[in-house]
């Protein structure tokens, strides 16, 4: 199973309320990117936008973000927390562990398209979630890095049951390949909310995925 996660990166509650609602009826998760215009040179919505959030649908965070603890720290509940290795070491991973258990939240790792796997081996047992940046994270619509393929291979060699997410250029056309190399969620956002029809582009990259991923030998 291939699941498409739509991805959001705006910058007002407006508009965020907007993408949710026009992909709600067709997907269980969506992906809200958060930037603080320290870890990456763009800023998107505050924290202030995420109060109240439509339900109906499970929310997944990327934050990209200076301090992560700080600001899952103010969320409330069940949600999924996409957290960079880059920022992360033993203290706050400990904080964050210790929040998502008061909280009843996950956690799960990112890593940046130049980010070794072996980053993320001190904290990879606390999660069944690693997603794998296939552009530099900032900003939509940039260009699938084919050369992180062999990261997720090499993810889902050693760890047949992780989720591997692949977040940034997934498109019909880059979907097979990254299923092809293990990963079995894929995140988009242009390629959902550029088209014409965000329903039927998300049904054509979940079926890209699909394919891609009945060709995975598991190495
Ligand atoms: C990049 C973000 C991605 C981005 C995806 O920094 O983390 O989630 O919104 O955009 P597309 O799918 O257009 O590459
Ligand atoms: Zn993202």
């Amino acid at each position: 199973m291939v699941e498409v996660v739509p991805a959001i990166l705006v910058k007002s509650r407006e508009e965020l309320l907007e993408c949710i609602a026009r992909v709600r009826e067709s997907v269980s998760v969506v992906h809200i990117d958060m930037m603080d215009n320290e870890f990456v040179p763009n800023k998107t919505i505050g924290l202030e936008s995420l109060a109240e959030l439509p339900n109906g649908v499970s929310y997944e965070f990327h934050w990209m973000v200076k301090n992560p603890e700080r600001w899952i720290a103010k969320i409330n509940g069940n949600r999924l927390h996409l957290v960079h290795v880059e920022t992360i070491n033993k203290e706050n991973w400990g904080a964050l562990k210790k929040i998502c258990a008061r909280s009843g939240c996950r956690l799960g790792l990112v890593l940046n398209p130049e980010t070794t796997i072996e980053k993320i081996m001190p904290y990879i047992k606390d999660v069944s979630r690693v997603l794998v940046m296939a552009v530099h994270p900032g900003f939509y619509g940039q260009k699938y890095i084919p050369d992180v393929e062999e990261k997720i291979r090499a993810l889902r060699a050693r760890f047949p049951k992780l989720e591997i997410e692949v977040d940034g250029g997934v498109n019909p056309e880059t979907a097979g390949r990254a299923c092809g190399a293990g990963a079995n969620v894929l995140a988009a956002a242009s390629a959902v909310y550029s088209a014409k029809n965000p329903l039927e582009a998300i049904k054509n990259i979940s079926a890209a995925g699909a394919s891609g991923a009945k060709t995975v030998t598991g190495e």
